[in-house]
């Protein structure tokens, strides 16, 4: 922007007014109407009352007032840029979904990285998980990666994760402490949701305090399915991986920064695509079949497992380049509306039950933070390819059905028809069994991808790891929730286990935490792998 160099005129109070000249286009209401005066309120007299009737005034303080939606409830803190997407082959061995048909094809798209417990105004460095939601707008709609910076996740089905956010976000009496400090709620649920050890083990590692989003994976969490044209079936986990590599601070550099400036990962970003180094991922698949994945002892279905890139070595696919800001924080990347739902024909969704769960949640929340079924009206929302349906009316509708007809079938020969071949379908996988609220057995071991990763890290990470632990659970106040953590890293790690005990200054080891499979000597020292270390 240029200075605006007009020299200010002086009202009968002092106040200084800048009136329109040239090109500087006239000040309107909203409704279009010139404004003659925006310094001073409609008075009777100059030291009177403020009249009613001044439309102008009410027009601009209403709005205002209404100028804050809810923060989302959970990845409440995000920052997001545009760019795209290149496809480097076609994969239509694999899929059908239009994005993988042929090599160079680029695809615009739009990324928010975000914290999760922290509510919008929170610090950039907390230890946390961190969002990486990408969305693709393909010839065949949008579809949303909505994954995170870690592989698995805390719990295994959705009906959990209202308990996981209340307990890891503010106490509801105290309304504290904020998400990068440990509390009692946290660890407590935590003590008591032993599938969530695997998820622990990354988010007590340097993986949770980031240096820059710049240098941060992404990951799809969940097993889903691609399709060809022939519908047969491959299993996919998603991976995005930085071209600058992995890189992250120490947590007294995050208290430090996360002090002198709460907004490091924003203006990190902000910066490097203003200077052109755009920042830049490669998305990677995962490719399975039904055998391969009744090989392993654990389940594809449970979030709260990965397969290890050196059993499954991950395949690249295309790069994700982030090379444009939003011209507007709230108009984009506030009111961007990514879920899990959105996926193109030729991908489909597994079974796990956290995707499960996701793909009503979205939806249902985007209504209530946007505040209307339109939201998908708002420009970061629509789709980018032709789009036609019989919706209609609700609040804010931008767009409504042209013509006569606004149902099908109908004897007119207007408005979209369905299309068995162009449109998305679903693997016609069978389901039988009886209805009720289960767990599969599948899902019983807590404990060996948790060993895996902590012993795949070096010495110092894992002296970080322990040293996390060890603060995180200093600040609980309840002796049985130290020791009942500490019961579960007995499973994991006995020398973790005995490290964060004694700087806990436990009087006595407790036992290990009951395992529902057995947890030692249970993998071939072969799998002992270092998971994710490239
Ligand atoms: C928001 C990832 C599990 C409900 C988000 C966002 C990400 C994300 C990246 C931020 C999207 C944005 O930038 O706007 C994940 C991952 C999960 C997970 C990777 C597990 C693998 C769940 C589950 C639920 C859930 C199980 C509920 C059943 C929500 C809600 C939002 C959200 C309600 C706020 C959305 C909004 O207001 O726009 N999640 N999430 N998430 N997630 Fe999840």
């Amino acid at each position: 922007a240029t200075i605006h160099d007009q020299k200010p005129q002086r009202g009968e109070g002092g106040e200084l007014h800048q009136t329109a000249s040239g090109s500087t286009p006239v000040l309107t209401t909203a409704q279009g109407g010139p404004v003659s005066d925006d310094q001073n309120s409609l008075k009777i007299g100059a030291r009177g009352p403020t009249v009613l009737e001044d439309f102008h005034f009410r027009e601009k303080i209403f709005h205002f007032d209404h100028e804050r939606i809810p923060e989302r409830v959970v990845h409440a803190r995000g920052y997001g840029a545009h760019g795209y997407f290149e496809t480097y082959e076609s994969l239509a061995k694999y899929t059908r979904a239009d994005i993988f048909q042929r090599a160079g094809e680029k695809t615009p798209a739009f990324v928010r990285f975000s914290t999760v417990a922290g509510n919008k105004g929170s610090a950039d460095l907390a230890r946390d998980v961190r969002g990486f939601a990408v969305k693709l707008y393909t010839r065949e709609g949008n579809w949303d990666i909505v994954g995170n910076n870690i592989p698995v996740f805390f719990i295994q089905d959705a009906i959990k994760f209202p308990d996981l956010i209340h307990a890891a976000k503010a106490e509801p009496n105290s309304d504290f402490p904020q998400a990068q400090t440990a509390h009692d709620n946290f660890w407590d649920f935590i003590s008591l949701t032993p599938e969530s050890m695997h998820m622990i083990m990354w988010v007590m590692s340097d993986r949770a305090i980031p240096r820059s989003l710049r240098f941060m994976e992404g990951f799809g969490v969940h097993t889903f399915r691609l399709l060809n044209a022939k519908d047969e079936s491959t299993f996919v986990k998603f991976l995005w991986k930085p071209k600058l590599g992995l890189q992250s601070v120490a947590w007294n550099e995050a208290v430090k920064i996360n002090g002198a400036d709460p907004d490091f990962h924003r203006r990190d970003l902000w910066d490097a695509i203003h200077a052109g180094n755009f920042p830049e991922w490669e998305l990677q698949l995962q490719l399975f079949d039904q055998a391969f994945a009744d090989s392993f002892d654990f389940d594809i279905l449970d979030p709260t497992k990965l397969i290890p890139e050196e059993v499954l070595p991950p395949i690249a696919v295309g790069r994700l380049v982030l090379d444009r800001m939003p011209d507007n924080f709230f108009a984009e990347t506030e009111q961007v509306a990514f879920m899990t739902q959105n996926v193109p024909p030729g991908v489909d969704f597994s079974n796990d039950p956290l995707l499960q769960g996701r793909n009503f949640s979205y939806l249902d929340t985007q209504i209530k933070r946007l505040g209307s079924t339109n939201f998908t009206h708002i420009p970061i929302n629509a789709p980018k390819c032709p789009f036609h349906n019989f919706q209609q009316d609700g609040h804010m509708a931008m767009r409504n059905p042209v013509g006569r007809a606004n149902y099908q079938p109908n004897s007119w020969d207007e408005g979209p028809r369905e299309s068995p071949q162009k449109g998305f379908r679903s693997f016609a996988e069978v389901e039988a069994g009886p209805k009720a609220r289960l767990r599969s057995e599948t899902f019983a071991d807590h404990y060996s991808q948790a060993r895996q990763f902590y012993i795949s890290q070096d010495p110092v990470e894992q002296g970080h790891i322990a040293a996390a632990l060890t603060f995180e659970l200093s600040k609980v106040q309840t002796p049985v929730i130290r020791e009942r953590v500490v019961s579960h890293l007995l499973n994991i790690d006995d020398g973790l286990a005995g490290k964060v005990a004694d700087a806990l200054g436990l009087k006595a080891m407790p036992k290990p935490a009951d395992a529902a499979v057995p947890t030692r000597g249970d993998l071939p020292a072969s799998d002992a792998l270092s998971i994710l270390k490239n």
